[in-house]
């Protein structure tokens, strides 16, 4: 593809020091144990988490510390102690946000002297959880309202009637969501009412935050360790080790302190007849340190469009110089509305506050029912409510009624293994029009109208471990991504030329018209013809009378696709969750039903297995 900088071939990993047991005792000072009470301690330490280790040594230091030898009991504590076990933090994530606030809270209770468990729902075995005491549930909504992608399993089996009775559990529960979609922390609140109904007892009530989550958060945090603490025997403090080692975990630059990136490459990829505009970003990793694998997304930070800033301060008759107060600290409120809060989002907390701060009529109007709120904020921006609804707002009002600015995630379509200092992504720029006006997305407008190459941008990687390659080469990968769902596969397909992969690839890729919207064609050709890409299918839905799409190509190969699941592929959709990964999982459903001879019931559960297994996994957004 013209304009696209290639590297040579680097591979990134070296030999990697294992920590064995001689590393230990190297560090080892003399004992006062003798040589059979140091080989039962190792016994009993060997294979303990970091977590667990401090809080042992925590545990220890406290028996010190109420003078007490080991061989006797601290009056009221130790019966309870043997008693209890851990609470666990249960987390559903996709992008990263309730898995940070999981590992945040278990690392607030380890300093309080509380050893928690932390697991992913999509690893979690479900049978254990009838035997939890405490389990705390942090979750983000996805889709119509449904779960993440890694926890779709734990939740559908929760929900449905194999689920265990959880008379004598402890549970709380915190939901991550968007007030700008319908269905606003509706996982969390099914996880709430199930517990309940399930017999468990609720610690703390229900927490629903949105985008703005932060405080939220800490303050839940908060109220959880003084929860937990009040519950637990006061066994000891855990030693600051314990949180030294909770956070050394993350990278130097993260969705808080991105990295200032050069951006290299602005590509339009789409044919001029088009009627997307889709890009071809590559951005500069160098001096970074920044790592990814394929599969992880780029979280990037962005500006709104200084005549959209114009425009809102036109329509509200705010001072522009006024100075109001942000998440970065104080400035003018123009320098605000380009840098911190969303303008290219609407949502109903927006008309609430302004309902609630000017007392104005049509906005309380619009939020006397949830549908006309809803439909108020459905398609459009924050300048398209104030000037279908005009009114006049004071900088302080207006910074009050907006939320913070949101970075946006985009798949990775670059190995790193192949680039070590790049990163690509392929970006669709969001335009449409509300009553004449031309609007585009924030990120989307930003990267694909006003930067070129040389400007900055700031980046971060958000990993996905729920989308990864296969570990073994040979495995094959069928790979379904029409439109931008190409780009983590692209991504794959470097990776696997890099690695000289031999298993088979089968690439179903689908956009509406071949000669204007082939994404990527001579690359994909170039990978089919060096047979790295062994399956190509393609749909281009409008270049014949009856629509095509990629679930058709799917139905029409099902014998073979059947055939390459049962030699051990793997299934990946990458793409857009609201119909394509809804169309696409029923025609395998129907694919799997064919081929197996198994009701729909039957099919669900294959397929079922097949995630279990991490053979059948989705980035849909
Ligand atoms: C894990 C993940 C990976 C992703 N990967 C990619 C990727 O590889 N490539 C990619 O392009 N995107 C990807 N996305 C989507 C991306 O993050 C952004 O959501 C997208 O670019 C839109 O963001 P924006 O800031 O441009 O638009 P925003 O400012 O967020 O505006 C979007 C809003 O505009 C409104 N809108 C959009 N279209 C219309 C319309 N036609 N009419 C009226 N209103 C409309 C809707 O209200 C919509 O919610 C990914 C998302 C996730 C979560
Ligand atoms: C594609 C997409 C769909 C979403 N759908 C919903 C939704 O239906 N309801 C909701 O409350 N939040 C929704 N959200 C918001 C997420 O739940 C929210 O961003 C959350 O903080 C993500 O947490 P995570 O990073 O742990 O996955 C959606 C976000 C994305 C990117």
């Amino acid at each position: 593809m013209a304009g696209c900088r290639r590297c040579l071939s680097i591979r990134l990993s070296g030999p990697e020091k294992e920590f064995s047991d001689d590393d230990w005792m190297g560090d080892m000072t003399p004992t006062p144990l003798t040589a059979q009470q140091l080989a039962a301690l190792d016994d009993v330490l060997r294979g303990m988490s970091a977590v667990q280790l401090a809080w042992t040594s925590g545990y220890l230091a406290g028996r010190l510390s109420q003078g007490t030898s080991i061989g006797e009991t601290p009056t009221g504590t130790s019966d309870i102690v043997a008693a209890q076990k851990a609470p666990l933090i249960l987390f559903g994530s996709q992008t990263g946000n309730a898995k940070g606030i999981a590992t945040k809270l278990q690392t607030a209770l380890a300093a309080a002297g509380i050893t928690a468990n932390v697991s992913d729902m999509a690893s979690y075995k479900q049978a254990s959880l009838k035997s939890e005491q405490t389990v705390i549930i942090i979750t983000a909504t996805y889709g119509e309202g449904e779960p993440p992608e890694g926890a779709e399993l734990f939740h559908k089996w929760l929900m449905g009637k194999r689920a265990p009775e959880l008379k004598g559990l402890n549970f709380a529960v915190l939901g991550l969501g968007d007030s700008s979609y319908e269905f606003f922390n509706k996982t969390a609140q099914d996880f709430d009412s199930r517990f309940e109904a399930l017999g468990a007892t609720r610690l703390l009530d229900r927490v629903e935050l949105d985008v703005d989550y932060k405080s939220g958060a800490d303050a839940w945090i908060a109220d959880i360790v003084a929860k937990l603490k009040a519950q637990t025997p006061s066994v000891s403090q855990v030693s600051q080790h314990a949180v030294a080692t909770a956070s050394t975990v993350s990278s130097v630059w993260t969705k808080e302190n991105p990295f200032t990136a050069e951006l290299l490459v602005n590509q339009k990829i789409t044919g001029r007849r088009s009627q997307k505009d889709v890009r071809h970003i590559e951005i500069s990793l160098d001096g970074s340190g920044l790592t990814y694998k394929p599969g992880d997304a780029l979280g990037i930070w962005f500006s709104n469009d200084a005549s959209l800033v114009q425009e809102v301060l036109e329509l509200t008759g705010a001072d522009a110089n006024a100075t109001v107060q942000t998440l970065r600290g104080a400035g003018t409120i123009s320098d605000a509305l380009t840098h911190d809060f969303e303008l290219t989002q609407a949502y109903p907390g927006f008309i609430t506050k302004v309902a609630e701060l000017t007392s104005d009529e049509r906005y309380v109007a619009l939020t006397n029912d949830k549908a006309t709120l809803r439909s108020a904020v459905t398609d459009c921006q924050i300048a398209d409510i104030l000037r279908a609804n005009p009114v006049a707002l004071t900088a302080d009002q207006l910074a009050a009624a907006l939320r913070p600015l949101q970075p946006r995630l985009y798949s990775i379509a670059s190995s790193q293994t192949d680039l070590p200092d790049e990163v690509h992504t392929t970006v669709a720029v969001v335009r449409y029009a509300v009553d004449g006006a031309e609007r585009e997305g924030g990120a989307s407008g930003f990267l694909g109208s006003r930067c070129e190459p040389g400007d900055t941008v700031r980046v971060y990687i958000e990993p996905n471990d729920h989308f990864r390659l296969p570990i073994d080469p040979e495995t094959p990968v069928i790979m379904i991504g029409p439109g931008t769902g190409i780009a983590p596969f692209r991504a794959f397909l470097q990776e696997r030329d890099v690695i000289e992969a031999k298993g088979k690839s089968w690439l179903f890729f689908g956009n509406p018209h071949f000669t204007e919207d082939f994404l990527y064609q001579v690359e994909l050709q170039d990978y089919l013809s060096r047979g790295i890409l062994t399956h190509l299918s393609v749909a281009f839905s409008r270049d014949q009378p009856q629509k095509v799409y990629v679930q058709d190509k799917l139905r029409k190969n099902g014998a073979e696709l059947y055939r390459w699941i049962q030699d051990g592929a793997h299934i990946y959709i990458c793409g857009d969750g609201q119909r394509m990964a809804k169309d696409v999982h029923a025609v395998l459903l129907d694919i799997v039903s064919e081929q197996a001879g198994l009701d729909p019931d039957g099919a669900e559960v294959l397929l079922d297995d097949l995630r279990a297994s991490g053979r059948y996994q989705r980035d849909v957004y």
